[in-house]
């Protein structure tokens, strides 16, 4: 097949982190164009990899004929509009979680792509830890019985440092809510299904950070009820002092249902905890070598640091559903059911309510 060419919006950590690496994996795949606004970020992006074409209006980028595909990393308030003008240049698009601020703008990304015909993606990149992906199997293959209990607790040491946009609500959308959370809500909805109610509250333990205002969560908890009925507790913080960063930090989901439960921990990435109903408790169970990369992916297991390199396999889904024109797993129909979740839990805490998902605003 003739070579994919992919545009990067927005040049900054997880560009470098993330999507040049796993773009560079991915065979007949160029990275052809790139865009940031600030000129300086730009221009490190340009010497990094020796892209020729640049801009600094994302305008310029995406209605280039000699661009394919489009990957979205700007701060969150901008991912509806660079989205939808991607779209109507008929560009396949992967859009970094939070796809948008409000759901409405998520599922109108959704609809706009689906109706081009274009690939979409919404960078869920916990998604792909192979012990995640192995928990996926086992509940779906019957393992887990009937779901009771979904928990998850993201912990990380944040301090009160400054978060640049994350920590402005009108560029961010929320704090720990969007940035951390959505991923282990996308977890949830993988793993159990949809959520039908829930109650949360949100709280901003550190007004300044950096000598700046901050007026997002820095700490978020939902309860939720599944429609399978199973019930949920959802926690994330960036004040866990001395949990450290990333995955040196915890991560962790556990899921108990009528046969047995399973914990899963990103730190480590082939391996779950599992135990039996009636059983001696939680044992180790490895993750079997055909999960350590995604189906079809390139990428060596044992080339470089597991819990980094497992991230690149991201590029690889997005592509390959490209080439074979099928839906790239996750969509923006799984980023839009998770947004809808954050927009419920925002209007949760701030009445002091149960919100019902069907009912919820937006
Ligand atoms: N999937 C993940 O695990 C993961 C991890 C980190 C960040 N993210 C998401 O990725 C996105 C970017 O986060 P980051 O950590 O790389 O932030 P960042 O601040 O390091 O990078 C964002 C870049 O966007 C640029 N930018 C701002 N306005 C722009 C515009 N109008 N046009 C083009 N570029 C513009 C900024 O100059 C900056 O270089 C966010 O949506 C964030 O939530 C996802």
């Amino acid at each position: 097949m003739n070579s994919l060419h992919v545009a990067i919006v927005g040049c900054g950590s997880i560009t470098l982190q993330n999507h040049l690496p796993g773009l560079a994996l991915c065979p007949d795949t160029r990275v052809v164009a790139l865009c940031d606004a600030q000129p300086a970020t730009l221009e490190r992006a340009r010497l990094q990899t020796g892209v020729r074409i640049t801009s600094t209006r994302y305008e310029d980028i995406v209605r280039r004929d000699d661009v394919h595909a489009v990957i979205i990393a700007t701060p969150n308030v901008l991912h509806p509009a660079i989205a939808r003008a991607a779209i109507a240049h008929g560009k396949h698009v992967l859009c970094e979680k939070p796809l948008a601020l409000q759901a409405a703008d998520a599922r109108a990304m959704a609809d706009a792509a689906d109706r081009a015909g274009v690939r979409h993606m919404t960078a869920f990149t916990y998604r792909f830890v192979p012990a995640m992906r192995y928990l996926r199997h086992l509940v779906q293959r019957g393992d887990l019985g009937q779901p009771y209990h979904y928990r998850s607790c993201r912990l990380q040491d944040w301090g009160d440092r400054d978060l640049g946009w994350r920590q402005q609500t009108r560029l961010a959308g929320t704090g720990e809510l969007g940035d951390m959370l959505s991923h282990r809500i996308d977890f949830a909805h993988t793993l159990v299904g949809p959520i039908r109610r829930l109650v949360a509250h949100t709280k901003t333990l550190v007004p300044i950070r950096g000598g700046h205002p901050n007026d997002t969560d820095d700490w978020v908890a939902i309860l939720a009820e599944f429609a399978s009925g199973a019930s949920g507790v959802l926690e994330s913080s960036k004040l866990a002092a001395g949990r450290n960063e990333s995955w040196r930090s915890l991560d962790s989901v556990e899921i108990n249902g009528s046969q047995g439960s399973f914990v899963f921990t990103t730190s480590q990435w082939n391996r779950l905890q599992a135990g039996h109903a009636g059983g001696p408790g939680l044992e180790p169970l490895d993750v079997p070598r055909e999960f350590w990369t995604w189906p079809g992916s390139p990428r060596d297991p044992g080339a470089g640091d597991p819990l980094v390199t497992f991230r690149y396999d991201q590029a690889w889904e997005f592509v390959d559903a490209i080439r074979n024109q099928r839906p790239c797993t996750p969509s923006f129909h799984d980023g839009a059911a998770a947004q809808a979740v954050m927009d419920a839990a925002v209007q949760s805490s701030q009445t002091r309510q149960w919100i019902d998902l069907s009912r919820a605003a937006g």
